[in-house]
């Protein structure tokens, strides 16, 4: 199961952990890394430093290469853009905006660059731009999504650029790796289903939440304010959207919304807190290593597409 993207990113599987904020630290990261994926750390909003301590320390558990994630809409992002060429950093990818002003550095520095779109003209652009791939995120995913689907947005994109296309969003398994093949793609990046793995740091209740969850139970926030997110439902999604639904403005709002994601994935705080996942947690029933469920969706894929016939 070789792909441009094994070979762009120096990587065994076709295989991409999504960058998730306070989830995607460094022992997630080198775990999937070393078991042949490509392991994010995600900077989120962390300050510089840590984004750099946190490097550091994947490079210490693993040789193999990793990638931060970079939010562009962290108030430190110019210092984190500085951090991953200092520290050189072998894959950069980032989600919530447009990183143009950033690729120039980046590709100078030899890193490989791939923007997270949910959109064709974006994906076109960052092309321009001399992006080496894009992940086309999905509005099934887990956290900040766009408006199409998984199933709709990669054959677009897939026609739309000639840079190999990574697909997130709903993959939570082999079936999934495989659709997405069918539909073009030559990754699969994978987010929830990494959240409920043994080297996750996150808390056992924001797991347990996860496989407990059925296909429903997912909500969207933010649509009102144009940065909707993903989330399990609970009391912080329906008071959000019950002061959505008042008019409130995005400041008010997002008073709501602030520290929640650690609030969860830290305190287990699963009723108030973010509990970010996406519509796939349905399909989730266990916690394993991200050892395991590599092998697991990479076997399952490779039969089903070996042994496809109606
Ligand atoms: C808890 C959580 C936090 C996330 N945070 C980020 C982030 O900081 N930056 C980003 O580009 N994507 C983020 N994502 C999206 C993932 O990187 C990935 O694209 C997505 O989870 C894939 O869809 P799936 O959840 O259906 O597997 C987050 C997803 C989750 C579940």
């Amino acid at each position: 199961m070789k792909t441009r993207i094994c070979d762009l990113l120096k990587i065994e599987y076709p295989i991409v952990q999504g960058g998730m904020a306070w989830v995607a630290e460094h022992h997630l990261a080198a775990a999937v890394s070393e078991a042949g994926g490509l392991g994010i750390i995600a900077a989120g909003n962390a300050p510089a430093d840590v984004v750099r301590d946190e490097i550091r320390k994947a490079k210490a558990l693993t040789n193999k290469p990793f990638g931060v994630n970079i939010m562009l809409l962290s108030p430190h992002a110019a210092e984190v853009a500085e951090v991953v060429v200092e520290e050189k950093v072998s894959v950069v990818t980032t989600g919530a905006g447009n990183p143009e002003s950033y690729i120039p550095m980046w590709k100078e520095a030899g890193i490989v660059v791939i923007p997270v779109v949910a959109s064709v003209a974006l994906a076109k652009r960052m092309e321009k731009y001399g992006a080496d791939a894009v992940v086309a995120e999905g509005c099934e995913a887990g956290g900040h999504i766009g408006e199409l689907t998984t199933m709709a947005l990669i054959p677009q994109i897939v026609d739309a650029v000639e840079i190999p296309v990574i697909a997130a969003g709903g993959i939570g398994d082999g079936r999934g790796l495989a659709a997405v093949f069918m539909l073009g793609a030559e990754a699969g990046q994978i987010g929830t289903r990494f959240v409920v793995s043994h080297e996750s740091i996150v808390h056992d209740n924001y797991k347990k939440r996860i496989i407990s969850s059925k296909d429903i139970d997912s909500a969207v926030t933010g649509r009102s304010t144009g940065h909707p997110v993903r989330s399990i439902r609970n009391n912080m999604t329906r008071n959000y959207q019950k002061l959505e639904q008042e008019g409130k403005s995005f400041e008010e709002l997002e008073l709501l919304t602030l520290g929640s994601l650690k609030k969860a994935v830290v305190d287990g705080d699963i009723i108030n807190g973010s509990v970010m996942a996406g519509q796939i947690a349905g399909l989730i029933s266990k916690e394993q290593s991200c050892k395991d469920i590599i092998k697991e969706v990479v076997s399952e894929a490779e039969e089903l597409i070996k042994n496809f016939h109606f």
